[in-house]
């Protein structure tokens, strides 16, 4: 068994714009996130990944970078980063950089340059192709709606943008490219960060024919997924990027994979491949997708399909390979909203959500507000959403789909990203303390009843909760390392697993209903000197039914 320590970790996502505001501009910025480090060091995460801090013009807020070496003012300067990187490090706290690199913002000097004209020394750091006519070069649909490829006046030709066209592709083909990214995580290396989460990874090797991809449903535009999601050099880019950097330094690595399945991250996270340490999959976030609108289908999810998936997740990665553990981030719903019970059962559901998690194989992550039990937000019209997807969404399924107007905003009310990115809630305070100023994104009314000083006064909260899960985790090794086993396979309401180690059980007991539900397991109430490790419910007479939301773990 490999030690390394960031299998022994537990990660904090913050999503800059919405932690903290120091100085009332109504955006949170990197003193905001110094002012809290010690609100963390309580909490008792061991990393933090900050998504992107660099100089954007924020299309996609920050996920457009155009410049790698710059802070988007906004959010502070050069030093301040430095103070955070060193004042995190001082309270044992690493700190994670979001590597954004399949695109760049279309504001990035190297854009500039490779549209200004065809013999530009850049010209190959990006995706061009010629039209067919007036047509673009293929049918690919852009992952923010309309078409992927965009017209160049100057130059007479597209580009490719697999997100928003304000992110042109970058071109992974170009080993000159290839040596500028190299070149540009070494300088942040240099800096002393502690490893890289990266976007959309998997989708920096295209098909180099770019085939136009299959249409369904009567739709415009084709799915070129397959033609760019771990496409045919993935493996060689990053065993050369780990080469050129990764294995310089004593880096954590993550890469998010949409449409990663098990055999392939265990390629990726395979140690003796040199590539990459986890990946975040998608499989268990898509419960409930659609074929025709994806997530905004919205269908009533089962849980045996997600036990089904991440129990495949477990075993898959068991021996070779790790996992990365994740219910929230700043493109997801509120976990508590979507698989839990914002409303009477809040408290419960989220702290059984967070069981459910913290006790499985892999490295935890943790999205800001989560550890408060957070709920999605309250949308009433499209004007109060900020999010390029949702916008862009609300349009297409109004104008394409021809939804109703309930139906969509019900659809974004479940799924938009803008749910996660509502400011993390520190007081009963106006704008619940994120800001003196007005917020860039309306504060969740709720804040009164939810926020970080009510967590921090009250001993049974959803924050000392995740404060002993964490906790957990370091003390007893069978949390990092004991083998998954599911039981209760076909239980509808119930997620129960086991965890093996060295001689000892550990079994996990989660309830996904709001109703008591029984649970007969005789080889648990036969077991000798069985020790409850936590429990969201008081268990001074142990009953034999699982109550609303309950979770339950022991150590055998
Ligand atoms: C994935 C990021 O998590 C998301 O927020 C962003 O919009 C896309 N990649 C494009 O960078």
């Amino acid at each position: 068994m490999e030690q390394q320590w960031w299998k022994e970790a537990v990660v904090y996502q913050i999503y800059p714009r919405s932690f903290k505001d120091s100085n009332g501009d109504g955006i949170g910025d990197i003193q905001g996130i110094i002012s809290k480090l010690d609100y963390l060091k309580l909490l008792g995460i061991d990393v933090i990944w900050l998504s992107p801090v660099y100089d954007s013009p924020n299309d996609d807020n920050g996920y457009d970078i155009r410049n790698y070496t710059e802070i988007m003012q906004e959010f502070g300067s050069m030093e301040d980063i430095d103070e955070l990187i060193a004042e995190a490090h001082r309270k044992g706290i690493k700190i994670v950089m979001d590597l954004v690199v399949n695109h760049t913002s279309d504001e990035h000097e190297w854009f500039l340059e490779s549209k200004s004209s065809k013999d530009n020394p850049k010209r190959d750091f990006y995706i061009w192709r010629e039209g067919n006519g007036d047509e673009a070069p293929n049918n690919w649909e852009s992952m923010f709606r309309g078409s992927a490829w965009e017209y160049n006046e100057p130059t007479e030709d597209y580009y490719l943008h697999l997100f928003s066209k304000k992110q042109p592709d970058l071109n992974w083909e170009n080993p000159a490219l290839r040596q500028e990214v190299y070149k540009m995580m070494t300088w942040w290396a240099e800096k002393g960060i502690d490893g890289f989460r990266m976007d959309v990874i998997n989708f920096i090797s295209k098909h180099p024919d770019l085939p136009d991809g299959e249409k369904s449903h009567g739709k415009e535009f084709g799915n070129g997924a397959p033609f760019f999601m771990n496409g045919p050099k993935i493996h060689d880019y990053l065993q050369e990027m780990n080469k050129e950097v990764l294995s310089r330094y004593d880096l954590m690595t993550v890469g998010e994979m949409p449409g990663v399945d098990v055999e392939e991250a265990r390629k990726y996270t395979d140690s003796s491949r040199n590539e990459v340490n986890m990946v975040f999959q998608f499989e268990h976030m898509g419960v409930g997708d659609g074929v025709e609108e994806g997530k905004w289908s919205n269908n009533a999810w089962e849980l045996n399909e997600l036990k089904e998936i991440l129990s495949r997740w477990q075993n898959g990665l068991e021996t070779t390979g790790w996992n990365s553990l994740y219910w929230n981030n700043h493109d997801q719903p509120r976990v508590v909203s979507r698989f839990g019970n914002d409303g009477q059962y809040r408290v419960e559901s989220a702290k059984m959500l967070a069981t459910l998690l913290h006790m499985m194989k892999g490295t935890p992550y943790i999205y800001q507000g989560e550890e408060l039990g957070m709920t999605n937000s309250e949308f009433t019209s499209v004007h109060d959403f900020n999010d390029i997807e949702s916008i862009n969404s609300y349009y297409d399924l109004k104008n394409r789909a021809k939804w109703d107007e309930e139906k969509i905003m019900n659809a974004l009310k479940a799924r938009s990203r803008d749910n996660a990115r509502t400011p993390v809630q520190w007081d009963q305070t106006e704008h619940a303390g994120f800001t003196t100023g007005n917020p860039w994104l309306e504060v969740n009314p709720n804040y009164n009843d939810i926020n970080a000083e009510k967590c921090l006064a009250d001993k049974n909260s959803v924050f000392y909760y995740y404060q002993k899960l964490i906790q957990l985790r370091k003390t007893y090794p069978i949390i990092v390392h004991g083998k998954y086993e599911l039981i209760f396979k076909e239980h509808p309401q119930l997620f129960a697993y086991e965890r093996h180690y060295e001689g000892k059980k550990l079994v996990v007991l989660c309830s996904f209903s709001p109703e008591k539900i029984d649970f007969d397991y005789p080889s648990l109430d036969k077991a000798d000197g069985k020790e409850l490790l936590i429990s969201n419910y008081s268990q001074e007479n142990q009953p034999e039914a699982l109550r609303p939301y309950e979770a339950r773990v022991y150590l055998i």
